[in-house]
């Protein structure tokens, strides 16, 4: 079955089962392997990614879930300079990495929701992105300083990812 969206502002016309979920279409059919695979059920964000905004698990969404959707990976979100990928950097994040990309792409989705979260929000929206590593101190930091960079106007607009 043929399904057409758009993925970091890119129409996109993938030809697989319609069951198929996203995260493998996203990184096997159009090669943005920024997309992680952790759990493969919908439990530790790892998969995280945006349906119009949204923050969604690639990995128990549906490809036909997304026709005519937007969706934005990692790589997306990076094309566009958000201030978190900035933040990430200067509050030394990454430990192994390999949760960082659904961690930033939940954030970001919650920056949209709330652009200046108090702790406790950023604790309830991060609560279900799981880091091995223990990174959750630091990436708490990062999105509190892209918060107040948001806030003072000096951090770069969100992408576009409306549909
Ligand atoms: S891989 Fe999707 S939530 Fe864990
Ligand atoms: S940095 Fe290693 S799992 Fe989060």
């Amino acid at each position: 079955m043929t399904t057409e969206f758009k993925i970091n502002a890119r129409p996109v016309r993938v030809d697989v089962p319609e069951d198929t979920p996203l995260l493998w279409v996203i990184r096997d059919d159009l090669g943005y392997t920024g997309t992680k695979f952790g759990c493969g059920i919908g439990l530790c964000g790892a998969c995280t990614v945006h349906v119009n905004g949204r923050a969604t698990r690639s990995c128990i969404t549906p490809v036909k879930d997304v026709a005519n959707s937007v969706v934005t990976t990692i790589e997306g979100l990076a094309e566009n300079g958000h201030p978190l990928l900035e933040t990430w950097v200067e509050a030394q994040t990454p430990q192994c990495g390999y949760c960082q990309p659904g961690q930033i792409m939940q954030a970001a989705a919650m920056l949209r929701d709330f652009p200046n979260p108090t702790d406790e929000q950023i604790n309830q929206v991060m609560s279900g992105n799981f880091c091995r590593c223990m990174a959750y101190v630091r990436i708490r930091e990062a999105i509190r300083m892209a918060a107040q960079r948001m806030q003072a106007g000096s951090g770069r607009p969100q992408e576009a990812d409306h549909a």
